[in-house]
C-alpha cells in the first residue's frame, strides 16, 4: 500500500488508539451538530463511492457527511463502470486516484478491497465486504457507549449467523477490550481467522451451545439478517436459525437494561420479532443515524492530518 496513507480497511488494520481517536471525535462532531455549528474541514475534497451491492444507511450516511464536512461526493455503481466490463480493479484504483481524494467502496470479495487498496494512491475505506463492515461496528460502539458507557469489559453477545458484521464485531472485541458470546447453528460459524486474530489480540470470546447461554447477563444482545446479500441462494427462515431468533423470551435471559443492535435492514420474523426490534431495548435506529456520524470521523481521519 501507499506508504503513509490511512486506509479504512478493517478494525484488525487501524490501531486501538485510532479507533478510540475517531470514536470520541464521532461524539463531539455529533454534539457541534446537534448545536447548529458547521465545519468544513474537506472543503474541496472529493470522495467516490463505489457500490456492487445495495445501500440504503451506508449510501446515504456517506454521502450526508460528506456533505456535511463540506467535500462532494461521486456515486458510482460497479455495474456501470468500465471495472463491470473487466477493466481491472488496479487501473481503476490509479486512474480514480488521480481526480479524486478518497474512494468508498462495498463489494463483493474482501480481495477487491484489498486490491482497491493496495493500488490507490488516495485513502480507501471499507463499507462492507462479503467478509466484514467495520464502519457498521464502529456505529454500534458509538451508540453503546452513548447509551451506557465506556464499552470496556461489557459483554455483547451475537446469535444468528456468524457474517461479515459478526467479524468486524469480532476484531473490535479485541481492539475495545470487551467481552462477546458468540451463538450459531452450526456451519453458520463465523471464519475461524477472525477469532484466531481476536484472541492473539487480546479479544475474550466464548462460543455457546444456545443463544439463551450466549445472551446469558448480556450487556448488549445483537444479531443480523441469516441471509447476507449475495447468500440468496441460502433458504431463509429454516429451522436451523429458529433457536437464534431474538424474541421477547430470549431478551429476558440478558441483563434487564440490556440493549438490542441490529445493523437494518431487518428480516422482522426471523432473526428479531417487532417485539424486540419496536421494544424498550432496541437503538437499531440510534445505530443507522450514528453511522452518520462514526464515518464523518472516520472520513476526517482519512483526510487530515
Ligand atoms: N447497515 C447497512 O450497512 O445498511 P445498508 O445496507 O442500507 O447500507
Ligand atoms: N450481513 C448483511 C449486512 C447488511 C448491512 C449483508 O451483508 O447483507
Amino acid at each position: 500500500m501507499a506508504s503513509g496513507l490511512r486506509h479504512f480497511i478493517d478494525l484488525s488494520t487501524v490501531d486501538a488508539q485510532d479507533l478510540r481517536f475517531m470514536l470520541d471525535d464521532a461524539r463531539a462532531r455529533k454534539k457541534r451538530l446537534k448545536a447548529g455549528e458547521r465545519e468544513k474541514p474537506l472543503e474541496g475534497k472529493a470522495l467516490a463511492m463505489i457500490f456492487d451491492k445495495p445501500s440504503t444507511r451506508t449510501r446515504v450516511s456517506f454521502d450526508v457527511g460528506m456533505r456535511q464536512l463540506g467535500g462532494e461526493t461521486i456515486m458510482l455503481t460497479g455495474a456501470e463502470m468500465q471495472l463491470g466490463r473487466s477493466e481491472t480493479i488496479a487501473d481503476t484504483a490509479k486512474v480514480l486516484s488521480r481526480y479524486v481524494d478518497a474512494i468508498m467502496i462495498r463489494t463483493t470479495a474482501h480481495e477487491r478491497l484489498l486490491e482497491l487498496a493496495e493500488n490507490a494512491t488516495v485513502p480507501v475505506i471499507n463499507a462492507l465486504t462479503d467478509d466484514t463492515h467495520p464502519c457498521q461496528i464502529m456505529a454500534d460502539i458509538l451508540t453503546f457507549e452513548e447509551h451506557r458507557g465506556p464499552v470496556k469489559d461489557k459483554l455483547f453477545a451475537w446469535t444468528g449467523d456468524g457474517n461479515n458484521v459478526l467479524h468486524s464485531l469480532i476484531e473490535a472485541s479485541a481492539r475495545m477490550d470487551f467481552r462477546l458470546n458468540i451463538a450459531v447453528p452450526k456451519g453458520s460459524e463465523p471464519d475461524a481467522k477472525y477469532v484466531e486474530w481476536a484472541r492473539a489480540n487480546g479479544g475474550r470470546i466464548t462460543f455457546t451451545k444456545t443463544a439463551e447461554e450466549a445472551v446469558a447477563d448480556a450487556d448488549c444482545v445483537v444479531t443480523d439478517t441469516w441471509v447476507s446479500m449475495g447468500q440468496e441462494h441460502r433458504a431463509r427462515g429454516g429451522n436451523v436459525f429458529m433457536p437464534y431468533q431474538v424474541n421477547e423470551a430470549l431478551m429476558k435471559h440478558a441483563r434487564s437494561d440490556a440493549l438490542f443492535m441490529h445493523c437494518l435492514p431487518a428480516h422482522r420474523g426471523e432473526e428479531v420479532t417487532d417485539e424486540v426490534i419496536d421494544g424498550p431495548h432496541s437503538v437499531v435506529f440510534d445505530e443507522a443515524e450514528n453511522r452518520l456520524h462514526a464515518q464523518k470521523a472516520v472520513l476526517a481521519w482519512c483526510l487530515t492530518r
